[in-house]
């Protein structure tokens, strides 16, 4: 066994589940008891958990069986301590946070998550003074400091796979069918699974799209290709170019108001993104429209190899870092290594697809629409 300057650490998991946590937790665990004889304990349900002060010894028999299995054995929340609702009161708990990590005699916690996270980490750090450690975990990809985060693989792996099926019908049926996809506010999910998939039109909240490009971008494949179905895939924070404008999707009783509502419901009925686009686009092209929303079927079940791979890499390399006292750091994925990035440079950070991003390209040059004209993408 290696020296460590580690002696005890708290694991959480936070904000949205994913495939590949448990993974992770087994990765850092396995190689903080063996190769360093770092004590391990579970904090259940994130930054909750902490302040309840309800814990876990972890060990190698919970560890059995866990490598293939999705969500997280710790559970999970999506709590902040710096705002925490504590009974119908909403309540700083930073301190109390930090006290309890400290009582449980942790040198560092380990915080797995994506975004709100690294913040969440990198605050109790900066106001509480508690050293941490994060790992990127979200199938948003979104976090900063990293060139993936776990779950990613997962997530698009089944966003493709059903895409893929929805091809099928829409061929037989000659439909547009619109594919909703996870993804918050960055397109990496729709993107990736929308060029696997070989979608037709992909539109992510990186390009505000113009409804018409779409329109006549539909209109075109048929006359030109024959093809008379079409899959648009589109991520969940997709925004119009009137939108963006706006700087705001408008709200839910707008959009009835502004069009003849009496067929699509009362007012108070939130009408989907992914269902407005239907709306339109069968009204605009004169094709049969039809809607599949995937939501938490992204996020669900047995992660991937590559997600299994890449946290138990991330895991046991964080383990690495423990035992050398390397605390408020992310431990990230950059080319072929995994390093470690200092938590204030990644914490509030959004990873966003660059307009110069390859897959954009390369979804152009296979004649992808990406919700607007070519030459607005690359004059
Ligand atoms: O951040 C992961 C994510 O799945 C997003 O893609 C999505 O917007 C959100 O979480 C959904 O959150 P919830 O599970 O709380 O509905």
């Amino acid at each position: 066994m290696t020296t460590s300057k580690t002696r005890c650490i708290g694991i959480l998991t936070s904000g949205g589940d994913c495939p590949g946590l448990n993974a992770a937790i087994r990765g850092i665990t396995k190689a903080a008891i063996q190769d360093y004889g770092i004590q391990v304990v579970g904090v259940l349900d994130g930054f909750r958990g902490l302040v309840e002060n309800r814990t876990v010894p972890l060990k190698h028999d919970n560890l059995s069986n866990v490598l293939t299995l999705g969500g997280t054995i710790l559970g999970t929340s999506r709590d902040k301590p710096a705002k925490m609702a504590m009974g119908d009161r909403i309540m700083d708990m930073t301190d109390v946070a930090v006290q309890n990590a400290r009582a449980n005699g942790f040198d560092c916690l380990v915080c797995l998550g994506g975004g709100g996270t690294q913040k969440n980490a990198y605050h109790l750090h900066k106001a509480g003074g508690l050293d941490v450690m994060t790992l990127p975990k979200t199938i948003d990809n979104d976090v900063a400091g990293t060139d993936v985060s776990f779950g990613y693989d997962t997530a698009l792996t089944i966003a493709a796979e059903a895409i893929d099926r929805l091809h099928t019908t829409a061929t037989s049926h000659d439909r547009i069918i619109i594919v909703e996809v996870m993804g918050n506010k960055a397109g990496w999910l729709a993107l990736g699974a929308g060029i696997a998939a070989g979608a037709d039109v992909i539109l992510i909240p990186e390009i505000p799209y113009d409804i018409e490009a779409v329109k006549e971008y539909l209109i075109e494949r048929r006359r030109r290709f024959g093809k008379r179905f079409s899959i648009v895939v589109v991520a969940e924070g997709a925004v119009s170019k009137e939108e963006a404008a706006l700087g705001a999707r408008p709200s839910t009783e707008t959009l009835f108001e502004d069009e003849d509502n009496g067929v699509f419901g009362p007012k108070l009925v939130m009408e989907s993104l992914a269902g407005r686009l239907a709306r339109q686009l069968q009204a605009m092209t004169g094709t049969e429209a039809r809607v599949t929303s995937l939501g938490h079927v992204q996020r669900g079940g047995v992660p991937t190899p590559t997600d299994r791979l890449l946290c138990t890499r991330l895991g046991v390399r964080a383990a690495d870092f423990l035992a050398k006292g390397r605390y408020n750091v992310m431990v990230a994925v950059q080319g072929r290594k995994i390093v470690s990035v200092p938590l204030a440079e990644v914490a509030g950070v959004r990873r966003t697809i660059p307009l110069k991003h390859p897959w954009l390209d390369a979804a152009m040059k296979v004649g992808t629409c990406l919700g607007v004209s070519r030459s607005e993408l690359r004059p």
